[in-house]
């Protein structure tokens, strides 16, 4: 196995704990890759030799970010509906069923061509891992072709049959939520590793996204729930007391709610895009982190309520309108991350884990926060591979 040293790093986000600080900085940085993983971390004078070696000529290296919610598998846009936006009409849940309508009409090509583009996009903006949900199919063999193709791009893929009720069931929710339990997600369920209910006035209730998680997890797939975006309800509640992995947005809660997160371990995954971009109140990040929650930064990268692919935007409006530090905002978007998916082999940059890197054209990870929507990734790494 050839080993590569990566030297001539100004500072090195590691996310080792050991290193002190919640991010475990290194100055003057060095570290060794070998095969897919990190086999050497630490400072660039005690680095030992390698079979290849790069300089980085004092750039920062940060580990690359893992993306935990986002919903790439579409055809169409909606700027219409955005234009539309800007200039007064609420956001509601109904604009998912102008994308259903657009994405069962698109071929596999047409849908898996949108995917790559979208992956690479986030790429090159320092994304090396990231989960992706169908939903926008919303039949049987529409939601189970997106998560197939979804999972050509990732193995963090969610089945999102409950994302709204389409058309056809528009006078029979029961018996949509009856295929979403049964037939769809039998033709779902091998193709994902995760099951998401959008629980919301005007998508699914308590009861309905109770049943649904639990037909999954039974079928082995993992919780996430899209929790509390548009108004207070019992998503937050729902997530805590099943012991989902994530509940996401996040963007209306309750102090019982607060406290539901702080005792279950659930993961808050926040969305801070979806807000700049719906023109919505952002979530308090501050009351979260403050209560001890665990915090993750995503994109929720989707034509209808945010069409940002942009982790470093998420973390500049965590930063500049959520109250988090530099520091926690670029933790949640990578650790977080990590913790939201139960991985434990991202998120970090330190031996063992997979060598997933972002390098910066600056001196340290704070220009992410401080030099907002500037291309500042340089590169990255993906299992040791430029990518
Ligand atoms: O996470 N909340 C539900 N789903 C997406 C929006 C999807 C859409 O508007 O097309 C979200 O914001
Ligand atoms: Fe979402």
């Amino acid at each position: 196995m050839t080993s590569l040293l990566l030297a001539g790093i100004s500072s090195l986000v590691t996310n080792d704990p050991q290193r002190g600080g919640l991010i475990g900085e290194v100055p003057d940085a060095a570290v060794v890759i070998e095969g897919s993983t990190f086999a050497w971390v630490g400072s660039r004078a005690e680095a030992p030799a390698a079979d290849d070696a790069l300089d980085l000529g004092g750039r920062a290296v940060v580990p690359g970010f893992v993306d935990s919610h986002s919903h790439l598998v579409f055809a169409g846009d909606r700027a219409e509906e955005f234009a539309a936006r800007m200039t007064g009409q609420p956001y509601s849940a109904g604009g998912i069923r102008t994308t259903v309508a657009a994405t069962r009409k698109a071929t596999d090509e047409q849908l898996a061509a949108n995917i790559a583009r979208l992956v690479a996009e986030m790429r090159r903006q320092g994304t090396t891992t990231v989960e992706i949900k169908s939903g926008y199919g919303l039949t049987t063999a529409d939601e189970a072709r997106s998560l197939a193709l979804a999972r050509e791009f990732t193995d963090e893929t969610t089945y999102l049959g409950a994302h709204v009720v389409p058309p056809e069931y528009a006078d029979d929710p029961a018996g949509y939520v009856d295929l979403v339990t049964g037939p769809m997600l039998d033709a779902s369920a091998p193709h994902a590793r995760w099951v998401d209910v959008f629980v919301e006035r005007g998508a699914f209730d308590a009861d309905q996204a109770r049943a649904i998680l639990l037909a999954g997890q039974a079928k082995g797939l993992g919780l996430r729930v899209h929790a509390n975006q548009l108004g207070t309800g019992p998503g937050v509640q729902l997530a805590c007391e099943l012991g989902a992995a994530a509940a996401d947005h996040c963007t209306h809660l309750t102090d019982a709610d607060v406290d539901a997160l702080a005792s279950s371990g659930v993961v808050a995954g926040l969305l801070p895009a979806v807000e700049f971009s719906t023109r919505s109140p952002y979530p308090d990040a501050r009351r979260l982190i403050d209560a001890g929650v665990t915090v993750a930064l995503a994109s929720d990268c989707n034509p209808g309520s945010c069409y940002s692919s942009s982790i470093p935007l998420c973390i500049a409006l965590a930063v500049r309108e959520m109250r988090m530090s530099p520091a926690e905002a670029l933790w949640s978007a990578t650790a977080g991350g990590a913790a939201s998916l139960r991985r434990n082999d991202i998120g970090r940059i330190t031996p063992g884990a997979r060598a997933d890197l972002a390098v910066l054209d600056a001196p340290s990870y704070l220009h992410l926060a401080y030099r907002p929507g500037v291309p500042l990734v340089a590169q990255s790494f993906v299992g040791g591979r430029p990518g």
